[in-house]
């Protein structure tokens, strides 16, 4: 199957030109001016339309059992809104908890997602316990292709690991060359505030930042900073979400940490107040770490701009109401988590670029072409050039329409951005040559997706 889009404005993290594309089965095999249509190719016109690459969502939560309960998509609902949103590839935290088995959990994983996803996936393999038998299943697993690793500084006795672990998951991963991506909290500290606070009769919604504070985000951010020097491993800083834990990250990248940093959409938009509202809505709002002191959203997007947060993911992390009412009387019992999977791409366009001053080259590159990096997917992803995969988006910057529950893919009932505007979306979506989203809505195919396979790869950022 040929496929050739011509006309569209082309962006890139580092360029911005008219040019026809020219597809050929799934990958992308000539760009140019004019590109003879040869019999047999299928032409899309992409008049008045920007062609980014596929966007790549590096910190996504499908199957995932956690406070008791399980998120609520499944790998059909979650592709699909991925691509109609404009994600083409997502990577999954694979989270057996501590007490299972490392391998096992792997095999689960990858069983969630074998035949059923529309879009292209990886994982970033969680390391929730180290022993000899988990670390013989990680040197398997890299070997499988799974090349990242993900640790969590807080999430006590679940999925958290101590500093003994920390230090030896950073140096099996600099043996192994792969990258490890830390949600940084320090579990001590949260464990105890919430105990303060609950037996002070805090209970509400509203007391799950305090139970968070900043101070708590950027020790675990300092820490982490500190067991990557030490032991000259690369890191990922994930879901980032205020000034000082930024300031912890940045300092330690200037004295030559090998650590990047990520920041997830919830932070960019939304704060601490909308976990103070009245009732059950208050409970959507309750992810880790929290919404924060709206200040913080300044420093977000300058250093978005700026290159100093190198990408943006979700932490997509669907639980419905009735999930979220299990802590309706004890917040530290409410499932961490808001579903943004389907948003992401154009809320940040919309609040980045059209009503902001982000740059399209620099959107393009912490939505796609950073991860690609990072993560040792491009140039295969994250990029629109001969030899790439023809993961596109063609996005309409004239639609304007507004988020809903009502619309959304997601399996959940809530959107945490109802009734947000948005100026644009993706008109079509290719995934390897495929066209799986036409005129903004699905069209394409379950089981089309392909677990990435990546070699062991370490890069930084280099800001
Ligand atoms: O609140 C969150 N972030 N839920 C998902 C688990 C995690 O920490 O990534
Ligand atoms: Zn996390
Ligand atoms: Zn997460
Ligand atoms: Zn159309």
């Amino acid at each position: 199957m040929c496929l050739l889009i011509r006309n569209g404005e082309i962006v890139t993290s580092k360029d911005r030109y008219f040019a026809d594309i020219y597809i050929e089965d799934e990958t992308i095999s000539a760009i140019g001016k004019h590109i003879e249509v040869l019999p047999g190719t299928k032409v899309i016109d992409a008049t008045g339309k920007y062609i980014f690459p596929g966007f790549i969502d590096p910190h996504v939560h499908i199957h995932l059992p956690f406070m008791g309960t399980f998120a609520k998509d499944d790998y059909k609902t979650a592709s699909t809104a991925a691509l109609v949103g404009g994600t083409t590839t997502l990577i999954e935290m694979c989270c057996p908890s501590r007490g299972e088995d490392a391998m096992e959990g792997y095999n689960t994983w990858k069983q969630k997602a074998a035949g059923l996803s529309a879009c292209d996936y990886a994982f970033h393999m969680a390391v929730t316990r180290f022993d000899e038998k988990t670390e013989a299943q990680l040197r398997e697993i890299v070997a499988d292709g799974t090349t990242s690793f993900k640790i969590f500084l807080s999430y006590k006795n679940f999925f958290g690991v101590d500093d003994g672990e920390m230090y030896q998951t950073l140096k099996l991963a600099r043996e192994l060359g792969v990258i490890v991506t830390a949600h940084c909290e320090n579990a001590e500290l949260v464990s105890r505030l919430q105990q303060e606070l609950i037996a002070a009769g805090k209970t509400g919604p509203e007391w799950h930042e305090p139970s968070r504070p900043e101070t708590v985000e950027a020790e675990g951010t300092t820490r982490f900073a500190t067991f990557l020097e030490t032991t000259g491993a690369t890191g990922y800083v994930v879901h980032l979400s205020c000034a000082p834990a930024l300031k912890a990250a940045l300092d330690a990248k200037a004295r030559g940490v090998k650590i990047s940093v990520e920041s997830v959409l919830p932070h960019f938009l939304l704060d601490k107040t909308y976990a103070g509202r009245e009732g059950v809505e208050g409970l959507k709002y309750v992810m880790s770490p929290p919404l924060r002191d709206k200040r913080n959203q300044a420093t977000l997007w300058e250093a978005l701009e700026d290159g100093g947060i190198d990408t943006v993911g979700t932490d997509h992390c669907p639980f419905d109401l009735e999930q979220k009412l299990l802590g309706k009387d004890n917040f530290t019992l409410i499932p961490n988590g808001i579903p943004g999977l389907e948003d992401r791409v154009n809320l940040m366009y919309t609040y980045g670029v059209s009503r902001g001053s982000l740059s399209l080259n620099r959107f393009v590159d912490a939505l796609s072409t950073k991860a690609a990096k990072l993560f040792g997917l491009y140039p295969r992803k994250g990029e629109i050039a001969v030899g790439s995969d023809a993961d596109l988006v063609i996005y309409d910057p004239a639609y304007r329409g507004n988020i809903s529950v009502k619309t959304q893919h997601m399996n959940c009932d809530y959107s945490g951005f109802e009734g947000v505007e948005i100026d644009g979306r993706p008109d079509v979506v290719t995934v390897r040559g495929k066209v799986q989203v036409r005129d903004g809505a699905f069209v394409g195919e379950y089981g089309r997706g392909e677990l990435l396979r990546r070699k062991p790869h370490v890069e930084s950022s280099t800001r």
